[in-house]
C-alpha cells in the first residue's frame, strides 16, 4: 500500500507522459535514468566507457540504454516521430596495433540482451544475428569481411542486421574514428521528408553537410515504443569506446489538446493542466533544460501537487475508501483532523511552540485518546511555505531509516497544511551542543561516535540506498534531532529536493547556513551529494570540538571558522587540540583524531577529494582506512577539477561568468 502522496505523484507522471514528445539530455552521466549491460560502466566525471579497459587485448561488449522506451508513433494521429541526437564519443586504443570493432547508436525494441563482441558490436548474439529488431547508426572502426565492411574506419546504418545498407568512408570528411579525438556525431530523421542525415566533426559545432544522407521511410520501423542506446565492442583488441555526453528527442508528435479525444478527467482545473507541454522549453536550447526544470518545473509541479492534493484528498474522502486508508494507518503515515492536531496543541499555543522553522512553528502535541506525543509543524499561510510543504510531505512519506524523523501524518485542512513527527525528547543536537548555562547535560563521546554514524548511516541511504536519491541541502546541527536514547534522527526536509541528474536544483542560497555549506556551493548554488558531504564533515568537527561552524574569537571580533582552525591545530601536529574541553579528555585519542580527520576530509574545498558517505560510513566502522588529509588545507582551485563542469553545466548563467 503505497501512502498518499507517492499515489499523487505517480497519478502525476502519467499525466504528463501521454503521446508527448520525448526529450532528455545527459551533460554527463550518473547511474540514474540509464540501464548498462555488459562491460559497460560509468567513468569518473561521469563519462560511459562502453567496453572494458584493459591494457591487454580482450573480447568485450556492453551498451548503454536510456531506461524509458520511447514513443514514435501515435496511434490516434497516426503520426510517427521524427527524431534528433548528438552525442560526443571517442575512440582510442591502448595499444595502436590491436584496435577493433566500433561502437553504435541503436533503436531496439530490446533492452534486456546484449549482443555479443566482435563484428557484432554488442548489437545481435552470434548465435542468432537477426533475432533483434533494431535500426542502428555504427561507427565502425574495424574492416570485418562477413558484414561486407568497405574499410576500418566508416559509418553506416544497419536495420535489423549488421549488413549495412548503405556505408560512408568517415575520412571524407577528414575523420579518423579510432584517433582518440573527440568526435561528435549528429543523427537526424525527418518524418515528413523521410530522411535520415548523420553529421561527424571533431568540433561541436555541427558541420554544413552530413557525411551520410540517406532517403529512407523508417516509419515501418517505429511502430511500437523502442529503445534508444548505445552498444559497442570489442574482440581480442584494447579499444575503449567512451561516451561523453547525450541528447536526444522526438518531435512532430501533435500537441495533447487538439487531440480528438481528450483525456476524460473530470476536474476542469486538471485537465486544464494537461494542455501545458512541459517538454515544449527543451526545443529551445538544450541549456535551458536543465535551468527550465530547474525553476519553472518545480513550481509548476507544486502547484499542480497542490492542487491534486487538495482534488484527490476530497475524493478519497468522498469515495470512502476507508480500507486503504485503514491500511496505510498500519504501514505509514495518516491523515489527521484539524480538530484532533488542534486540540492536541491546545489551540497551537504558544505555550507548545517547541521550535520555528523556516516555514512555520512546530508544536508539542498530546493526543489525549491515545496518551501519544507528537510534533506538530504548522505552516505560515504564505503560498511558497505551503509548496514546500508539500515537498516535504511527498518526499519523506516514502523514506524509512532509523535515523529519520519519521512521519506519522498530515492535515490539510482549513487552507492550512501541517505535519505530524514524532517528538524527540532530547530536542536538536545544537541546543545539547552550545547549551544555556542553566542546561546541564553533556553530550558524552559515545553518545558523539553514535551520532556522527547514524548520521552518515542516514545520510547513505538518503543518497544511495533509497529509491529516489535525495539530497538534504541543509544538513546542520539545529536540524538533526535526539531521541530518548540519544539517537541522532535527521528531519527538515522542507529544503530536500529529489535529485535528477540533469534537473539543476538552482538554489536558495538563503535557505542554509553559511558555515556549513561547500564552497562550490556558494559559488554555483548547486546541491550535490558532495555538499551534504561537505556540510556533513562540518556537523562532525561541531560534535567534536562543541563549536559553532562560525565562532566569534573570545576578546576579539574576530570571526573563526571551525574547518580552518581544526585544519589549522593539525598542521601544526596538534589536533587532539580540537577536542570539546568539556569532555575532560574523556575519549580514545584515536578514535577522536579520527573523527577529527574524518570530519576535515569531508570538508575538503574541493568536492572531488571528499569521500562518499558510504566511504565514511565505512571508516567511521572500521571497514576502510581513513582518507589521507593534507597538511595545510588545500586552497580552491576550480579550473582542473572535473566537477566544474559538472557544476556549470546546466546553468547558463554561471557559465559565462565563470
Ligand atoms: C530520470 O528518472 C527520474 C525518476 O527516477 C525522472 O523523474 C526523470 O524525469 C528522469 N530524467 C530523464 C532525463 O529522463
Ligand atoms: C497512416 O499514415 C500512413 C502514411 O503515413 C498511411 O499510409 C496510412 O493509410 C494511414 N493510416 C490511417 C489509418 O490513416
Ligand atoms: C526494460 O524495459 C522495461 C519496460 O520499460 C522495464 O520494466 C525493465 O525494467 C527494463 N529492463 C532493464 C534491464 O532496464
Ligand atoms: C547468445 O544466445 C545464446 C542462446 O540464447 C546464449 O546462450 C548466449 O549467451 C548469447 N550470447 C551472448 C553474447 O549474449
Ligand atoms: C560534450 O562533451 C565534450 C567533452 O567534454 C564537450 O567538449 C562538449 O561541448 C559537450 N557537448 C555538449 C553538447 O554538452
Ligand atoms: C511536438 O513537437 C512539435 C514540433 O515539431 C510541436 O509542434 C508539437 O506541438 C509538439 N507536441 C507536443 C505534444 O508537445
Ligand atoms: C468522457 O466521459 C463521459 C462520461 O463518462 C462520456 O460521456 C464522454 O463520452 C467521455 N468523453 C470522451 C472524449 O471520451
Ligand atoms: C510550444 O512551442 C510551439 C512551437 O515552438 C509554440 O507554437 C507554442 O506556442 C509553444 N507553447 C507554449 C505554451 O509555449
Amino acid at each position: 500500500m503505497l501512502p498518499l502522496p507517492r499515489i499523487l505523484l505517480v497519478s502525476l507522471f502519467l499525466l504528463l507522459t501521454s503521446a508527448e514528445n520525448t526529450s532528455f539530455y545527459f551533460p554527463f552521466f550518473t547511474v540514474r535514468n540509464l540501464t548498462l549491460l555488459g562491460d559497460s560502466h560509468l567513468k569518473n566525471g561521469g563519462l560511459i566507457g562502453l567496453t572494458r579497459e584493459i591494457g591487454v587485448p580482450s573480447s568485450s561488449s556492453g551498451s548503454l540504454i536510456y531506461e524509458n522506451p520511447i514513443r514514435f508513433f501515435d496511434q490516434e494521429s497516426n503520426i510517427t516521430a521524427s527524431f534528433s541526437t548528438s552525442f560526443s564519443f571517442s575512440i582510442s586504443n591502448l595499444n595502436p596495433t590491436s584496435f577493433g570493432d566500433g561502437l553504435t547508436f541503436f533503436l531496439s525494441s530490446d533492452n534486456l540482451t546484449l549482443g555479443s563482441p566482435g563484428g557484432y558490436l554488442g548489437l545481435v548474439n552470434s548465435s542468432q544475428p537477426t533475432k533483434a529488431r533494431f535500426l542502428a547508426v555504427e561507427f565502425d572502426s574495424k574492416l570485418d569481411t562477413e558484414f561486407n565492411d568497405p574499410n576500418g574506419n566508416h559509418v553506416g546504418l544497419d536495420i535489423n542486421e549488421l549488413d549495412s545498407i548503405i556505408t560512408a568512408d568517415a575520412l571524407l570528411q577528414n575523420i579518423d574514428l579510432k584517433s582518440g579525438d573527440l568526435i561528435t556525431a549528429w543523427i537526424d530523421y525527418k518524418n515528413d521528408l523521410r530522411v535520415l542525415n548523420v553529421f561527424l566533426s571533431y568540433s561541436t559545432v555541427k558541420p554544413p553537410t552530413p557525411l551520410l544522407s540517406l532517403e529512407i521511410d523508417l516509419s515501418h520501423y517505429l511502430k511500437d515504443d523502442m529503445f534508444v542506446g548505445f552498444s559497442a565492442s570489442t574482440e581480442g583488441s584494447t579499444e575503449v569506446h567512451l561516451i561523453y555526453n547525450w541528447s536526444f528527442r522526438t518531435f512532430g508528435f501533435l500537441p495533447v489538446r487538439s487531440r480528438s479525444h481528450p483525456h476524460n478527467v473530470s476536474d476542469s482545473s486538471v485537465s486544464a493542466i494537461t494542455g501545458i507541454p512541459v517538454s515544449n522549453s527543451t526545443k529551445k536550447h538544450h541549456k535551458r533544460f536543465g535551468l527550465g526544470l530547474g525553476i519553472a518545473g518545480p513550481a509548476f509541479f507544486f502547484v499542480v501537487l497542490a492542487v491534486f492534493g487538495y482534488v484527490s484528498v476530497k475524493k478519497w474522502k468522498g469515495m470512502k475508501v476507508e480500507k486503504c486508508l485503514k491500511a496505510e494507518i498500519l504501514t505509514g503515515p495518516r491523515e489527521f483532523s484539524y480538530k484532533e492536531l488542534y486540540a492536541a496543541t491546545r489551540g497551537f499555543h504558544s505555550s507548545r511552540i517547541i521550535g520555528r522553522g523556516a516555514f512555520g512553528n512546530v508544536y508539542k502535541a498530546v493526543f489525549f485518546s491515545s496518551g501519544a506525543i507528537g510534533a506538530v509543524k504548522r505552516s505560515k499561510h504564505s503560498h511558497e511555505g505551503k509548496t514546500e510543504f508539500l515537498a516535504e510531505l511527498s518526499i519523506i512519506a516514502g523514506l524509512r531509516h532509523k535515523n529519520l524523523v519519521q512521519l506519522q501524518g498530515w492535515c490539510a485542512e482549513k487552507g492550512e497544511l501541517l505535519l505530524v513527527y514524532d517528538f524527540m525528547p532530547n530536542g536538536s543536537l545544537d541546543k545539547l551542543l552550545h547549551p544555556e548555562p542553566e542546561n546541564g547535560i553533556l553530550l558524552t563521546w559515545s553518545h558523539r561516535q553514535n551520532i556522527a554514524i547514524g548520521l552518515a548511516s542516514v545520510l547513505a541511504y538518503l543518497h544511495q540506498e533509497c529509491e529516489q536519491q535525495v539530497i538534504h541541502r541543509d544538513i546542520k546541527t539545529s536540524n538533526i534531532m535526539l531521541d530518548g536514547n540519544f539517537n541522532p534522527r535527521l528531519g527538515d526536509f522542507g529544503l530536500a529536493r529529489l535529485m535528477d541528474h540533469d534537473k539543476s536544483p538552482v538554489s536558495t542560497l538563503t535557505a542554509g547556513t553559511m558555515g556549513y555549506l561547500a564552497p562550490e556551493y556558494l559559488q554555483y548554488g548547486k546541491a550535490t551529494e558532495k555538499t551534504d558531504v561537505f556540510s556533513y564533515g562540518v556537523v562532525i568537527l561541531e560534535v567534536a570540538c562543541g563549536r559553532r561552524p562560525i565562532e566569534r574569537e573570545l576578546n576579539s571580533q574576530k570571526m573563526v571558522n571551525l574547518v580552518d582552525w581544526v585544519w589549522g591545530l593539525y598542521g601544526l601536529g596538534k589536533i587532539i587540540e580540537a577536542a570539546d574541553k568539556r569532555l575532560n579528555g574523556a575519549f580514545k585519542e584515536q578514535d577522536m583524531r579520527k573523527l577529527l580527520l574524518v570530519g576535515l576530509s569531508c570538508a575538503h574545498p574541493d568536492s572531488a577529494e571528499r569521500p562518499s558517505i558510504r566511504r565514511v560510513l565505512q571508516i567511521l566502522n572500521n571497514e576502510a582506512d581513513p582518507i589521507p588529509v593534507p597538511k595545510m588545507k588545500p586552497s580552491l582551485t576550480f579550473s582542473c577539477s572535473l566537477t566544474v563542469e559538472d557544476l556549470v553545466s546546466d546553468d547558463e548563467e554561471s557559465k559565462t561568468t565563470a
